[in-house]
């Protein structure tokens, strides 16, 4: 019966047994094959010859605590074989124990997860190609938004030092003394676009307690131009109070996307009846953020798509068809919240859930 239940084991997964000290004293086929060694160059050697150099020591003292402890452990290992080549195995080690309590030996059963690992590096690796295509696209977008906060200053400045000009050559000092001041004024808005900008890129923050409530006053500040010139017109009705924990830029990124959205959509509406609604407030222990346009709404054949990479239906040089699918990821990944779409009465509704810190202590 044991021998029965050790030959099924050992012809379906990757066996060794090291003795207390960590030597090996048997090894399998499947343990020969996958390691590249013969069965002789094994017996006797320490079980760290199959080690990766990239496996932390921390993770073998972890290892070992753990079976020195009785204990049993597991883990997806990183080994190394003989011809230099990674592979990667699931791993159970077993402490094995005498009549007297004592560890006798440990038995390793493993079986071999590389195809599996190497896959999810691909992923792992193309979405974030995605994430620094999105990062471009969108910087696109905000250059085209300095471009058109810029253009309305540069207008009034060329004006003000026209007028500073006529008035130096007449020798009227209030007047020059009072353009100049103007126009630095307009150049101190200017140059702040641009700190709104910068600041709106800088990656890699902490995750903090933040107030949502500031992320959409953010969107907007970078949007308001080109909401105003487009005749959109903007109603919002926020929970101040409300937080939550992540990066406060991530979701003002993501309130741009929405935004520039319902501006594409709503360009198509006539320019008296152009309408944004923003939304925040607390239901028990989350956060809901709705951003809602009266475009129309999305057709509901390209419902299901909206989400995916490259989904677009706007011309290539408009849309990328990274919006959506970065947004959703930044909401699920990174604020662990969800992003839906849903109709609203007249265009669409965009949702966000996100967990608060706290509960609502008022109904
Ligand atoms: N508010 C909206 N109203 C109508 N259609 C929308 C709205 N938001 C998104 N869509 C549709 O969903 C598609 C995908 O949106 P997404 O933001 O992912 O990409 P995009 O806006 O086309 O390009 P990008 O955001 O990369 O510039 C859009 O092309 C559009 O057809
Ligand atoms: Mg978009």
């Amino acid at each position: 019966m044991y021998e029965q239940y050790k030959t099924a084991v050992e012809s379906s997964n990757i066996v060794s047994r090291t003795d207390i000290n960590g030597i090996i004293t048997f090894v399998n086929d499947e343990f020969c094959r996958i390691s590249g060694y013969r069965r002789e160059a094994l017996i006797g050697r320490d079980h760290n010859i199959v080690r990766h150099p990239d496996v932390p020591d921390e993770t073998f003292a972890r290892l070992w605590s753990t079976i020195l402890a009785k204990r049993t452990y597991r883990s997806t290992v990183k080994n190394l074989a003989k011809d230099g080549s990674t592979f990667y195995v699931n791993t159970t080690i077993t402490p094995i124990l005498n009549a007297a309590g004592a560890i006798d030996e440990f038995i390793a059963i493993r079986y071999d997860v590389t195809k599996e690992m190497e896959l999810q590096f691909q992923l792992q690796e193309k979405q974030e190609m995605l994430l620094w295509q999105s990062r471009f696209a969108s910087l696109g977008h905000m250059i085209a938004n300095i471009a058109h906060q810029w253009r309305q200053p540069l207008t009034e400045l060329n004006l003000l030092i026209y007028t500073l000009k006529n008035a130096a050559l007449d020798h009227q000092t209030d007047a020059v003394i009072s353009l100049h001041r103007d126009a630095k004024t307009v150049i101190q808005s200017m140059s702040q676009t641009i700190d709104d900008f910068q600041h709106f890129f800088r990656p890699g923050k902490e995750r903090e307690p933040f107030f949502p409530a500031v992320s959409v006053d953010n969107a907007l500040a970078l949007l308001q131009q080109i909401l105003r010139k487009e005749h959109i017109h903007l109603t919002q009705q926020n929970d101040r109070d409300v937080q939550v924990l992540g990066i406060q830029n991530e979701l003002t990124q993501v309130l741009v996307n929405l935004l520039q959205n319902a501006k594409d959509a709503l360009i198509s509406r006539p320019d008296d009846d152009r309408e944004i609604r923003i939304t925040l407030w607390q239901e028990k222990d989350a956060a809901l953020l709705c951003v809602e346009d009266n475009a129309g709404g999305i057709p509901s054949e390209i419902r299901a798509e909206i989400f995916a990479p490259y989904f677009t239906t706007k011309h290539a040089s408009q849309g990328t068809g990274l919006g959506l699918f970065m947004s959703r990821l930044i909401v699920e990944k990174s604020l662990q919240g969800t992003l839906q779409y849903t109709s609203a009465p007249r265009g669409a509704r965009f949702v966000i859930t996100l967990p608060t810190l706290k509960e609502t202590t008022h109904p």
